[in-house]
């Protein structure tokens, strides 16, 4: 449990890791908010590429579990792990599906001794409910929280906010190597 408050609603929400036959309503989640312009298009080959850094929420409204939503932690480098694919099913927002999936991220960013979590996106104010703080994308940034933005549409003119959390008890780990130079999208700085 992370120092978040528990949402009344989650008792019926539960995480699970995702399996291979979740890929197409993922995929389908994921397409659904991409063509709203609320987050980047993850093709579905890149979701089985990616499969074990995948959550699936599923929340039962009284007729059983059903799909609610999917969060993914992708790991950068040894020190940092970015949230990505988050994406919580059309109607069923509001209902601590989100906040679930971030948190099972963070356990897994735990369990791998990964010690801060970042994210791209345009709900800062959700990311700071979760314990996150925005940063300033032309000074603050890991070099490798550029790696998926050669594929974005807005590699130029990128609108997306920096958020990152760190994990409070897992040390940086130690011996860690450089990364590689960053890749940094024109404009940013
Ligand atoms: C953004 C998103 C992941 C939030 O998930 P959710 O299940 O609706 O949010 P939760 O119910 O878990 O909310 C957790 C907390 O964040 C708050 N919150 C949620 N969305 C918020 C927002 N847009 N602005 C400010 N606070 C927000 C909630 O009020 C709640 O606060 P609490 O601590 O008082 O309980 C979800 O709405 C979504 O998938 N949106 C479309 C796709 C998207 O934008 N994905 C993010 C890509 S990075």
């Amino acid at each position: 449990m992370t120092e978040s408050a528990v949402h009344p609603d989650t008792a019926a929400v539960t995480v699970r890791p995702a399996r291979s036959e979740d890929v197409p309503r993922i995929f389908e989640n994921i397409g659904h908010w991409a063509h709203e312009g609320r987050m980047l298009v993850r093709p579905m080959q890149n979701i089985f590429e990616n499969l074990r850094d995948f959550f699936v929420a599923e929340i039962d409204l009284g007729d059983g579990p059903v799909f609610a939503g999917n969060g993914a932690m992708h790991i950068l480098w040894g020190d940092i792990a970015e949230v990505r694919g988050l994406a919580v099913a059309p109607g069923v927002q509001a209902r601590g599906v989100g906040r679930r999936l971030v948190d099972a991220c963070e356990a897994e960013a735990r369990r791998v001794g990964i010690p801060v979590l970042f994210a791209w996106t345009y709900e800062v104010g959700f990311f700071e409910r979760c314990g996150f703080r925005l940063i300033d994308k032309s000074r603050e940034l890991h070099p490798r929280v550029w790696s998926e933005c050669l594929r974005c549409p807005f590699y130029v003119g990128c609108n997306e906010n920096g958020v990152v959390k760190r994990l409070s008890g897992v040390p940086m780990p130690a011996n860690l190597p450089e990364p590689p130079p960053a890749q940094v999208p024109p404009g940013i700085r």
